[in-house]
């Protein structure tokens, strides 16, 4: 599989938003006093992350202030508002990986998939996030595909463990 999604970022478009898909999770929210996060977890469930239209869409059904569904989602690190890979690639750069050698598994990451700490691929494969210690320290370096563990791993290994993802 060609790992880097750069060259795909113009020509793959965003997903249409099925906001029909909100007013079960609204219904059943309906009236419960704070509502709001499992609303937008729910929510978050059902597209992957926070799209702009099912915030609208979420504020005229529940005439809760759009700014303030904002501010929750912004507040919350578990909420995004952009949209996701299908896999997430999480390398740990705290102290015990940083001096075994975690810099040089962020590179090659980023070299593979095209992108930097943060952002998504243009396929829409992969996100790339660097964490500060994910608390398995004897097994540093430490990186995470989606959620599976991979200890005292190297880039080499990393990479072809990436083209290995389905
Ligand atoms: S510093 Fe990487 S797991 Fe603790």
């Amino acid at each position: 599989m060609a790992l880097s999604g750069q060259e795909q970022s113009a020509t793959v478009a965003e997903s249409p938003v099925d906001l029909s898909r909100l007013d079960r999770i609204l219904e059943e929210f309906k009236g419960v006093k704070g509502g709001v996060i499992p609303i937008l977890q729910r929510a978050q469930d059902t597209f992957g992350y926070l799209p702009r239209e099912a915030l609208t869409y979420i504020s005229r059904k529940t005439l809760i202030p759009l700014n303030q569904l904002y501010g929750v989602a912004t507040f919350y690190t578990q909420f995004h508002l952009k949209r996701r890979g299908k896999h997430l690639v999480r390398i740990c750069d705290g102290t015990a990986c940083h001096v075994r050698g975690a810099p040089k598994n962020v590179d090659a990451v980023q070299k593979a998939l095209g992108i930097g700490a943060g952002e998504t691929t243009g396929d829409y494969m992969f996100s790339f996030e660097i964490v500060y210690c994910l608390g398995s320290c004897g097994l540093a370096p430490v990186a995470l595909v989606d959620e599976k563990v991979y200890g005292r791993v190297g880039p080499e290994a990393l990479v072809k463990r990436l083209e290995a993802v389905p």
